[in-house]
């Protein structure tokens, strides 16, 4: 089965020709034979990063929204808000088994405050935004996400 994924990175530092995070998750979900719909890169601003979620939702409709980034405890780190308004019903086992598989790899993944949310038919996981980080979040998750894609879009078991 093939998924449409939505890249959104959150970063007041990093270009999308500097996104290496943005750049590794591109790169692991090709590698399951799904596919990037788009890829963009914005500012840890509320606003800013909850347009870029409804758009891929309601314009792209993907089935995958990733966001990466902004995750984090400092006053600047608002990805989660912004998810969280545009969202409707929160999933909180895909970020539960994301911080607990993060783990075992590091005990700063108690740092994230990642949420896991359904938009409609759509999926949004917020990633924390090193390339370590997202990649280590991915492996937690990723055997997981064409079940919950499916079933997040009306399908049954
Ligand atoms: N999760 C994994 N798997 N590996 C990591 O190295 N780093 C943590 C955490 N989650 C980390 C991780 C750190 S140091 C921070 S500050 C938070 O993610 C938030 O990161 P963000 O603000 O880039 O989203």
């Amino acid at each position: 089965m093939d998924l449409r994924f939505s890249i959104v990175t959150c970063s007041d530092t990093r270009g999308l020709d500097e996104d290496e995070a943005g750049a590794a998750l591109e790169e692991l979900i090709r590698g399951q034979g799904w596919s990037v719909a788009s890829h963009v890169v914005v500012r840890d601003d509320e606003q800013e990063i909850s347009c870029a979620i409804v758009d891929a939702a309601d314009e792209r409709h993907v089935d995958v929204v990733i966001t990466c980034g902004g995750t984090g405890l400092s006053l600047r780190d608002v990805t989660p808000e912004a998810t969280r308004s545009v969202c409707d019903r929160d999933v909180p086992g895909i970020a539960e088994a994301m911080r607990a598989y993060s783990m075992t790899k590091t005990r700063r993944a108690m740092l994230s405050r990642a949420v896991c949310m359904q938009r409609g038919g759509t999926l949004v996981i917020n990633f924390p935004g090193s390339t370590k980080a997202a990649r280590e979040s991915w492996e937690g998750i990723y055997d997981q996400l064409e079940h919950a894609a499916k079933m997040t879009a009306g399908g049954g078991h």
